[in-house]
């Protein structure tokens, strides 16, 4: 295997037979130690993977780390058995890896061609990441892209469900073929099934021409079923089908059509929970889930939060032309202790949106906004013993979305009243009453002339319902506006129709 590597010369000791089991492997090598000019060294190399032996200073050791994270090169340690903390040093310098002395030199190199594997691997699939987690999903990912065997791709939104699937895909043999993505949320279940399995002309109203299904369209290649926890009855009995004879029906065919097709699902929502609720079929559940992936969501993995802001910064900064340096350490620190409900696609989505709107050259502080800034998002949960946490973790992103949903609608609401100001208002206690309407009793006021108040007064007295004072109302916004309907609808915030509707339902015509 090719490939380039750097490696330090401080402790010549170890750094020597390991360069050599290197270059025995195959491996392009280059050497810096404390007092070179690193810069210099990587952009000479341009490594893959940087490998620390030992005895590098400290504050070289922090520079290299910080230059080969630049390049996105993975960086591999040497540790003294005794290492005090190797967990700060594995932090101080982001390692991707490290080993213990000793270690057999040949060792080392095979190490290292894994890691400069599994980055050629990201580099591919665009799966981005350093956290077991990810790692556990690359290898899942080679495993399993060979073989045709469906698989179940579960996780919260914006975890990267798709990226997975588009990753197998183009992995495996059938990359030459298509990749075909169908939302099972977003169509009715008539449409679905036609869409997936297509339809004989004049099988349904409106089938004017012979229309082939996704399944046959994907033929060779793979088909992505997205949400497939929300695909109806109807259509999931039909999948099924597919999945165990590898042949279906158009939409008012006779014909089997078979086609060779891999199926990936994905779901944000656990299927075997859906499956168990009689929600989604037991069978078919077991039929989608014969290989699995999890993506655990990115507040379970913060430490592929700083590779990711990287990347995106610089990916976006090229696509809206801007020149970033990049992102301050203490802005970096806010992002990676957020919660990022929308995971991964939250988290691009900021960074596109500062990468546009920050004025310096720098993300700083100052460019994020205040609820991440400020962490007023951290109630999401926080870790929880393995046992409860499938389920807490859903009760609290649960309320958490709902309170989001509730603080949307609130702003709408503000904003509309904003937009339209207030269509009845409370002005006074006690006014005059309008016309045909006992005194006493606090007084509505429709806005309008202000000097005709006394036209437009609506007076509420204990005991009256909600239709008497929604007649008066709309009797004073009549007179306010001289019987125009459409400013008096306008006024009172209801549509002109509805309007019509009350006038006829309340006598007042
Ligand atoms: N590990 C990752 N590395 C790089 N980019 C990622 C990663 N995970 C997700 N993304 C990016 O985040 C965005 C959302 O990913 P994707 O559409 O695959 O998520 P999803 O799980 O399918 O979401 P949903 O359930 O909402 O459909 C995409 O832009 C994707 O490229
Ligand atoms: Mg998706």
């Amino acid at each position: 295997m090719s490939g380039r590597v750097l490696i330090t010369m401080d402790d010549l000791e170890v750094g020597v037979p390991v360069n050599a089991a290197l270059e025995e492997a195959g491996l392009t090598t280059a050497m810096v130690s404390s007092f070179d000019d690193l810069r210099a060294a990587v952009r000479r190399a341009e490594p893959e993977v940087v490998v620390f032996t030992g005895a590098l200073h400290e504050r070289p050791a922090r520079e290299l780390a910080a230059l080969a994270r630049e390049r996105d090169a993975a960086r591999l340690a040497l540790l003294e058995p005794g290492a005090q903390d190797p967990g700060r040093l594995v932090h101080a310098l982001g390692l991707s890896a490290w080993l213990v002395k000793p270690m057999a030199p040949a060792e080392v190199a095979s190490a290292v061609q894994r890691l400069i594997e599994r980055r050629r691997l990201q580099e591919r699939t665009g799966i981005l990441g350093d956290s077991p987690a990810i790692h556990e999903v690359l290898v899942k990912i080679e495993q399993m892209a060979p073989v045709s065997s469906t698989v179940l791709v579960e996780g919260e939104s914006g975890t990267g469900k798709e990226l997975v699937a588009q990753a197998m895909h183009s992995l495996s043999a059938r990359r030459e073929r298509p990749f075909i993505a169908v939302n099972c949320a977003a169509l009715p279940e008539s449409l679905l099934e036609s869409e997936l399995f297509g339809h004989e002309k004049g099988s349904f109203t409106g089938a004017a021409e012979r229309r082939l299904g996704r399944f046959e369209l994907a033929n060779g290649g793979t088909l992505f079923l997205d949400e497939v926890g929300e695909m109806p009855h109807s259509v999931q009995v039909k999948l099924l089908r597919v999945l165990e004879t590898r042949s279906f029906f158009r939409v008012g065919g006779t014909q089997p059509i078979h086609v060779d097709v891999r199926v990936i699902a994905a779901t944000n929502r656990p299927l075997k929970e859906a499956a168990a609720g009689g929600r989604f079929r037991e069978d078919l559940y077991f039929r989608l889930n014969v290989l699995a992936i999890y993506l655990p969501p990115l507040r379970e993995r913060p430490s592929d939060i700083s590779i990711l802001v990287r990347r995106f910064v610089r990916e976006l900064s090229q696509l809206h032309g801007r020149e970033f340096r990049g992102i301050s350490a203490e802005a970096m620190e806010m992002l990676m202790g957020a919660p990022w409900p929308g995971n991964v696609r939250q988290l691009r989505n900021l960074i596109e949106s500062m990468v546009v709107l920050a004025p310096g050259r720098e993300i700083g502080p100052a460019d994020i906004p205040p609820e991440i800034r400020d962490g007023r998002l951290r109630f999401l949960p926080a870790p929880l013993p393995e046992s409860r946490r499938e389920i807490a973790g859903q009760e609290l992103e649960f309320i958490f979305r709902s309170l989001v949903e509730l603080k949307l609608q609130i702003e709408e609401l503000r904003r509309r009243l904003d937009d339209h100001g207030p269509s009845v208002e409370v002005i006074d206690l006690g006014r005059a009453p309008a016309r045909g309407m006992p005194p006493g009793g606090p007084v509505l006021s429709v806005p309008g002339d202000r000097d005709q108040d006394d036209d437009r007064s609506v007076v509420y007295r204990p005991g009256m319902t909600m239709a008497q004072v929604e007649k008066f109302t709309i009797a004073a916004a009549l007179e306010a506006t001289k019987g125009n309907r459409r400013r008096a609808a306008e006024q009172l915030g209801i549509g002109e129709r509805t309007l019509y509707r009350k006038i006829k339902e309340f006598g007042l015509n």
